[in-house]
């Protein structure tokens, strides 16, 4: 039988995951299914239970489910158990559930791959929900000489900041409390869905910073529209999604698919 794996989340129907899969599986010759599946928004344990016992090897998990999804791993990868959440699911051999989120190892192939330097840089994080702490542990690895994390809610930004001081210097509060520069500023809120901004100093960048979006889309996000103005380099998060799946197939199938074509057609859909 063919080796399963999907996309679980809900709603899932316009997810690109199963098209850069596809595009994985072929470049490195690998024999294997990649489908998107709707769990119930109530079940999500009975739809990973379901899936495992028709065949499925493993799973991408994605809104609304990545803590749910947490909840079921028998075991964890350490940035899993600091994010509290999951986006892929290995079943092993002996049966058992593996988590790991590959979230915030994507965003830091992505900015490397702009040849943005983490180590010493000065990194403002905007937001403080499940997208910012998915990706923290694996972006204070890379050594970064202080990250503030600013959020429309000061209190959330500081409670998340206090669980991962012991990796390094991390603050965080309000957007009244960010006064730049930043080498990188990093928008993980959900703001651009609305069309929103968070309220920022015009001083916000450092000569030659860079601006992310954790959100892509056909046209530049508020933010990245904002900082472009503003004079950073700006980078929305389409290699994000790419670099992230290219470490969930690893983690299946122990092979590095190149991200860069994969990436470019994937542009070129938009
Ligand atoms: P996600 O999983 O995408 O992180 P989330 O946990 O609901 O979703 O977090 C959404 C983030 O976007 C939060 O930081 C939220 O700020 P609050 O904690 O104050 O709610 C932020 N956010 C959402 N809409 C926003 C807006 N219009 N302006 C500023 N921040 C916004």
């Amino acid at each position: 039988m063919t080796d399963r794996y999907c996309v679980f989340g809900n709603p899932i129907s316009h997810s690109k995951s199963p098209a850069i899969h596809a595009a994985f599986a072929a470049q490195t010759g690998e024999v294997m299914e990649y489908t998107a599946i709707a769990a119930p928004l109530d079940d999500f344990t009975g739809a990973w239970r379901r899936f495992t016992a028709e065949g499925g090897r493993g799973s991408n998990v994605t809104v609304p489910f990545k803590e749910e999804a947490f909840r079921l791993c028998d075991t964890l990868s350490q940035r899993a158990q600091r994010a509290g959440a999951v986006n892929t699911l290995v079943l092993g051999k002996n049966g058992l559930t593996y988590g790991d989120t590959t979230d915030g190892i994507g965003l830091v192939r992505d900015l490397a791959r702009h040849g943005v330097n983490l180590a010493g840089a000065r990194i403002l994080v905007l937001g403080a929900g499940g997208a910012v702490r998915g990706v923290l542990e694996p972006l204070l690895a890379a050594g970064p000489l202080s990250v503030r994390i600013a959020n429309r809610t000061a209190a959330k930004a500081a409670a998340l900041a206090q669980d991962f001081t012991d990796l390094g210097e991390v603050h965080g509060g309000g957007f009244d409390a960010v006064s730049g520069p930043f080498d990188l500023v990093i928008n993980g809120t959900s703001a651009s869905l609305a069309g929103d901004l968070p309220p920022l100093p015009d001083d916000l960048f450092a000569i030659g910073a860079t601006a992310y979006d954790m959100m892509y889309g056909a046209e530049p996000t508020v933010f990245l529209r904002w900082a472009e103005a503003r004079g950073a380099r700006t980078v929305d998060g389409l290699g994000m999604l790419v670099e992230q799946a290219a470490e969930s197939f690893f983690q299946w199938r122990g092979k590095r698919p190149d991200t860069e074509p994969v990436l470019a057609e994937l542009r070129r859909s938009l």
